[in-house]
């Protein structure tokens, strides 16, 4: 576990519902002083101004994480990129990029990292997290599922993800959807290797 600042992290946001972890987790990241390697699918960036709001925009991303979550986000770096740009810097395996975090992940980004397709810059970078034995956190979310997608989810935990759905846990006692995010958030954080005070510990 490393809280070193200029770690260089991807994230990748996609169509599943729970944008508010999508933006919690890149805050968080920042505020460590993290170089974030930002990518969204055409479906993640409609979904951050459906559940956000229409200030919740991919360019403006920056300014939206300083108002909601304050100046401590300035400490690190964004670097956006495009989801068809499969020549971008995250997708090669070249490129000094630790870990990935993919959230929250849909069915279909799922399967396609599951199975190594590589069609976007979002699978293609999980893939090259795979295939280096890097870090790849995935935060599906849907409900119910169907067998192929508890499929994909044993086939990415086999070939080296940490699955880690979009489950928050009430015996924190939170009280609002902040908080929720929080505890997602700092679930996410740990799988990246990062300490963090989002949640307190269980302490019994
Ligand atoms: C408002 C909205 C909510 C959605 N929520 C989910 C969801 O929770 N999980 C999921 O797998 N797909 C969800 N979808 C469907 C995906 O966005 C869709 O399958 C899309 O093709 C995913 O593409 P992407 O992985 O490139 O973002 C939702 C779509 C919309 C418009």
């Amino acid at each position: 576990m490393s809280d070193e600042p200029g770690r260089r992290i991807a994230v990748g946001i996609t169509g599943a519902s729970g944008a508010l972890y999508a933006v919690r987790t890149v805050a968080a990241l920042l505020s460590r002083g993290c170089q974030v390697e930002l990518v969204a699918s055409d479906f993640g960036r409609r979904l951050l101004r459906d559940e956000l709001g229409d200030t919740a925009v991919l360019d403006g991303l920056l300014e939206y994480l300083v108002t909601r979550y304050g100046d401590s986000v300035r400490a690190g770096t964004l670097t956006l990129h495009r989801n068809r740009d499969v020549g971008a810097s995250i997708a090669s395996g070249s490129y000094p990029c630790e870990a990935m975090v993919i959230v929250p992940c849909s069915m279909k980004t799922l399967a396609g990292v599951a199975h190594g397709l590589s069609r976007t810059l979002i699978e293609r970078a999980a893939d090259v997290m795979l295939k280096e034995r890097r870090v790849l956190v995935i935060v599906p979310r849907e409900t119910p599922m169907s067998l192929p997608q508890l499929r994909n989810m044993v086939a990415s935990a086999e070939a080296g993800a940490l699955v880690l759905p979009a489950m928050p846990a009430f015996y924190q006692g939170p009280r609002t959807l902040d908080d929720l995010a929080d505890f997602m958030a700092g679930k996410i954080l740990g799988g990246l290797g990062f300490s963090h005070e989002l949640y307190p510990p269980w302490t019994g």
